[in-house]
Order: structure tokens, then C-alpha cells, then sequence
């Protein structure tokens, strides 16, 4: 079998990655299941005999890139080219007809077939679809597959039944299930083996989680319990699904730490209500004030959409209030993109793109001014830094690391290890970046 492996031809495999968290997750999965079976990764696409790219579908400019890359690629001779992850869910056999040089689609819940298929496409020639939903499906970890020891993902859901009204996830990635969490806990504990001191949960939302009556916040538990990791991060949540025994956690176990990704997409109800988001901006508002009462220090990022259609400078103006309110750390933000098959494309996309690029611009502004203010207030203060890894400024190089809030922090003048936590004094800001200086022990 060893000898197989080795000697297998046309095994190496070049790997690139479009959208979330989750889809970086998905490539891990791929990866692992790809070296199982004696392929090997490289580095550039000209030394590859096989080319994945795992694409994403939630804006239609995701989509461009990802054909337009594809078509890139297609340009090296004797590779053979896959694509998968929600654009080939989504758009299943017509990507053979926009990039003539793919050999290979495969949709979110088709990864377990993808060795077996490309060694018999690389064997036989010819062009292989596969776009079927399974809605049991859950993907193991492969603990060995990435780089990267000090931070990882970890996918307990996957799927959405949410259906905000813009969506196209739920249709690409199916019903919610979640990972069992004997096995959530036997992955950590094999992640903290390898090095890992920081996991990141991740779902399209965590707090759906259900497995044999563990919910989320009893899955928070038992990984508390049961495993030694540092550091537990988790993304992302739905306002709907908020359980206030997480803020709990928080307050009482440094190893949750301090940060939500809460997504409040607009500030005006009218809004939220046709984009099916079931709740208000008055109980997205509470949600943030009851956290802060249990957590006060407690960390809140978050996605907005402009441009949704109908949206007036009104409702626009209820967005950038709750930016205002909320005090975000940082927000992804985005232009409305129809999506075909959602809810929301049947509207008329009526927002010009002139306005929607003045709102996008406009809102940026008002997080980027806020975000100033928060990590002003944060120079002078001591905290703990965990390291994972390094960046050259100008002549000087820097360990890079996270405080338990999720913020960048680059630390001077040290001798320090990836996975190291550091405790030091954050003495300055310079264009949206935190610098530290350890403190030193006596
Ligand atoms: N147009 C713009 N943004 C979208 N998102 C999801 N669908 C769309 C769309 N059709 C954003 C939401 C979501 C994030 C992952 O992407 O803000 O939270
Ligand atoms: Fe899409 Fe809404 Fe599900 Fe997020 S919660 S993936 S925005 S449907």
C-alpha cells in the first residue's frame, strides 16, 4: 500500500480556496481525503497534475472570480481541473460550458467520491458531474493536513434552514445537521495533540447546533470539560437562535472567549422583515445589551447588507444607527446581489448601483471611524497574546497574535515560539494595527 502511494503517478494536487470560513474548513476535508488516498499537495499550479478550486456562491462577484480564475488555470497543459463547493452545486453541468477546460464538478456533500473519481478521470479521460445534497452528511477532521498548528477550524453543523430571503446557502448546502459530539470532542482532543491551543466552531449557524439532546451550550461544556484547549471561538450565530447561556460562559471560563459574530444584516424593520430575518432591530439591540450586562467587555462583530431591494436612505440610516449603537469591532459589508432561486429575485433589484456603492462607502466609513475608537481606547492596556505567527514591516519583523477579543495584536522584540500566550502591553496603533511589548515577569 506504502509503495502504491509513493509511486503513485499524476498525484500531486494543487489546491485554491474562495469564500468563508467554512469553505477553508470544506478544503481541509478535501485535502485529507485526497492524501488518504496518495495524492500530495504542492505549491504552485504549473508542477500539478490535478487542480481544486472550492468556490462559494452567496454574491454573484464570488462567481466571476472563481470562472474567471478557472479559466486561468485551465491554461496549464495535462492538468486536470476540479471545481467544487457552492458554485458547483449551484450551477452544476452549465460550468462545463463556461470554462471548456474543466474535467470535474463536485457540490458540498460530494467530497467522500472525489479521490475515486479524479483517479479514474485521470486514467480515462472524460468529464464527471456530481451536485447530489445529502442531508446526513457530515465531514471528519483530518488533523494532519494543514500547515498551520496554533488556530483551527472545526465544523460541528453544516447546512442552513434559515431562508433569509437573499440566501442561496440553504439551497447549495442543504438541511442542518450536526457532527456528533462524542466525535467533536474525540477531534479537539486529537487538534490539541498536534499543537492546536485555539478552535474555531464553525456552522452557518453554531447555535442550531442539536445532537442527541446536546445543544449548543452543552457542547460549549463538554468541550470545556472534557478537552484542554485554550482558546474556544465560534462562528457565526443568528439573532434568532441567541441562547444568553453563551455570554454566561464567557463570564465565567476565560477559554470561551469574548468575541460573537452576530449578523444584523439592516437596521430597519421593514427590511428585516422581507428579508425573512425574524427579528427587529429593538430585539437585536437587546440581544447586544443583555450580552454586555452579563459580559461588558464582550466583543461583537457582525455583516450588513446595503442595497437590498427597496431599501431607502431611511432604512439606510437604521443601519448606520445600530452601527452607531452596537459599537462593532469590525463588519463584513456588502452590496445586495440577486441571487437566482432565492426569495429576494423575485423582487426588483431597485437600489441603482451608484447608490448601494455610496452606502457601502458611506457605511465602511462609520465602522472604520468606530473601530478606530474601540482600539484607541485599548492602548495602555495589558493583555494576552497567542502567537501564530510572523510578518516583516519595513525592516522590522513582528510576532502576530490574537487577544482573546479577536484582535490583531504585533508584538517587538521577542524570542517567541508560534502557540506561545504573551502577556503584554499594547503601547501603540498605527493604521488599524495594534503593537505590543511583552511584560516582562520579575
Ligand atoms: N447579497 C449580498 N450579500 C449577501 N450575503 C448573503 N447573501 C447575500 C447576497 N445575496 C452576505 C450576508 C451573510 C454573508 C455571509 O454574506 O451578509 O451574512
Ligand atoms: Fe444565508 Fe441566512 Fe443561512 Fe446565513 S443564516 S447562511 S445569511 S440563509
Amino acid at each position: 500500500m506504502k509503495l502504491m502511494r509513493d509511486t503513485m503517478k499524476n498525484n500531486k494536487v494543487y489546491y485554491e480556496c474562495f469564500g468563508c470560513q467554512m469553505n477553508a474548513f470544506d478544503l481541509e476535508v478535501i485535502k485529507g481525503m485526497m492524501l488518504q488516498d496518495g495524492f500530495r499537495s504542492v505549491s504552485s499550479p504549473a508542477e500539478a497534475d490535478v487542480i481544486i478550486v472550492n468556490t462559494c456562491s452567496v454574491r454573484e462577484h464570488a462567481e466571476t472570480r472563481a470562472i474567471g480564475r478557472l479559466n486561468d488555470l485551465s491554461r496549464h497543459k495535462n492538468v486536470l481541473l476540479a471545481v467544487c463547493g457552492c458554485m458547483a452545486q449551484r450551477m452544476g453541468e452549465s460550468i462545463l460550458e463556461l470554462v471548456p477546460g474543466l474535467s470535474l464538478v463536485a457540490g458540498p456533500d460530494n467530497y467522500n467520491m472525489l479521490p475515486s473519481v479524479i483517479k479514474e478521470l485521470l486514467d480515462s479521460g472524460g468529464r464527471y458531474v456530481v451536485a447530489d445534497l445529502d442531508s446526513s452528511l457530515t465531514y471528519p477532521l483530518f488533523p494532519q493536513v494543514e500547515n498551520k498548528r496554533v488556530s483551527r477550524f472545526l465544523s460541528i453543523t453544516r447546512g442552513c434552514e434559515n431562508y433569509c430571503s437573499y440566501c442561496i446557502v440553504p439551497y447549495l448546502r442543504g438541511r442542518v445537521r450536526s457532527k456528533m459530539h462524542r466525535q467533536i470532542i474525540d477531534e479537539i482532543n486529537m487538534l490539541h495533540d498536534n499543537g492546536a491551543k485555539e478552535v474555531t466552531l464553525l456552522g452557518q449557524n453554531v447555535m442550531a447546533y442539536n445532537s442527541s439532546e446536546i445543544d449548543f451550550i452543552g457542547l460549549l461544556n463538554l468541550i470545556l470539560s472534557e478537552t484542554e484547549i485554550e482558546r474556544i471561538r465560534f462562528l457565526t450565530t443568528h439573532p434568532r437562535d441567541i441562547n444568553s447561556g453563551v455570554f454566561e460562559l464567557m463570564a465565567d471560563n476565560k477559554r470561551v472567549c469574548p468575541h460573537i459574530h452576530l449578523p444584523f444584516q439592516s437596521g430597519s424593520d421593514r427590511i428585516l422583515k422581507i428579508m425573512n430575518r425574524g427579528y427587529s432591530r429593538s430585539h437585536y439591540l437587546e440581544i447586544i445589551s443583555s450580552a454586555r450586562a452579563i459580559k461588558p467587555d464582550l466583543a461583537v462583530t457582525t455583516d450588513i447588507i446595503v442595497g437590498f431591494p427597496s431599501e431607502t436612505d431611511d432604512d439606510f440610516n437604521e443601519t448606520l444607527d445600530i452601527v452607531e449603537k452596537v459599537g462593532f469591532d469590525s463588519a463584513f459589508t456588502f452590496k445586495y446581489s440577486p441571487r437566482a432561486g432565492t426569495q429576494a429575485f423575485g423582487m426588483e433589484d431597485s437600489v441603482p448601483r451608484e447608490v448601494k456603492e455610496n452606502r457601502l462607502e458611506i457605511l465602511n466609513n462609520a465602522v472604520g471611524s468606530i473601530r478606530k475608537k474601540i482600539l484607541e481606547r485599548l492602548v495602555g492596556s495589558i493583555d494576552e497574546i497567542l502567537l501564530d505567527g510572523t510578518v516583516k514591516k519595513g525592516e522590522n519583523h513582528y510576532s502576530k497574535g490574537r487577544t482573546p477579543h479577536f484582535r490583531n495584536v504585533l508584538l517587538e522584540n521577542g524570542s517567541f515560539s508560534d502557540g506561545d500566550v504573551v502577556k503584554a502591553v499594547i503601547d501603540r496603533l498605527l493604521n488599524y494595527t495594534l503593537y505590543g511589548k511583552e511584560v516582562r515577569r520579575r
